[in-house]
């Protein structure tokens, strides 16, 4: 059986996000042939094109994460009708130098939880934008829109009941997605 290696990108860095308490209550509705580590990203270095040339240690340490996973998913609040800029930055990083991208030819899933009504529906087009841009192709459907509410994670920290089946779905077809760009 292959093993697929998933790194994860949460766009929050508070301590008790929904993004990354809902990242790990889909990665459970994944085979086990799939592998979800949550990449670090509070800790890199606002970007600077100065630094191209001498990238630090955990620039580095992020674009190995990725060159090393056979896919992305990236869970992310909605900041101001946009993707939050620590996610923003964590992209723009691992991005360059320009033609030393850690991104081409990844498939990526992108979901992502708000507080708000359209759950998140203008930061992944946002998201999706920047993404394509990157060679990073994206399940498109079905589209993850998640309001955080009352009853959206159970008392184990998984998927309550509600939108467990939509999720799971939603898990079934990134898998297949990456399975398939895996080749
Ligand atoms: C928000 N929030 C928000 N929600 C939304 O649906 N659309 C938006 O544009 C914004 N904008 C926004 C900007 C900033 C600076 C903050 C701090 C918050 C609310 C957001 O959905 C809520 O804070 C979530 O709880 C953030 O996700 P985490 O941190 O819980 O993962």
């Amino acid at each position: 059986m292959s093993q697929y290696n998933i790194a994860v990108l949460v766009g929050s860095l508070r301590r008790d996000s929904f993004n990354a308490k809902f990242a790990k209550a889909i990665e459970k509705l994944a085979p086990a042939e799939f592998t979800f580590k949550h990449s670090q990203i509070g800790d890199l270095p606002l970007y600077n094109q100065d630094d191209d040339a001498n990238q630090v240690e955990s620039v580095k340490r992020l674009k190995a994460e990725i060159k090393a996973a056979q896919g992305l998913l990236f869970v992310t609040p909605e900041y101001n009708r946009s993707i939050p800029g620590v996610l923003k930055n964590a992209i723009d990083n691992a991005s360059r130098p320009y033609g030393q991208s850690a991104f081409a030819g990844k498939p990526a899933g992108v979901i992502g939880v708000s507080v708000g009504a359209i759950g998140t529906a203008l930061a992944q087009q946002h998201l999706r934008n920047i993404l394509a841009y990157l060679d990073v192709a994206t399940l498109g459907q079905p589209e993850g829109f998640i309001q955080a509410k009352e009853g959206l994670f159970d008392a184990d920290g998984g998927i309550g009941a509600g939108r467990r089946q939509f999720l799971t779905d939603w898990m079934g077809r990134y898998v297949a997605f990456v399975k398939k760009h895996a080749g």
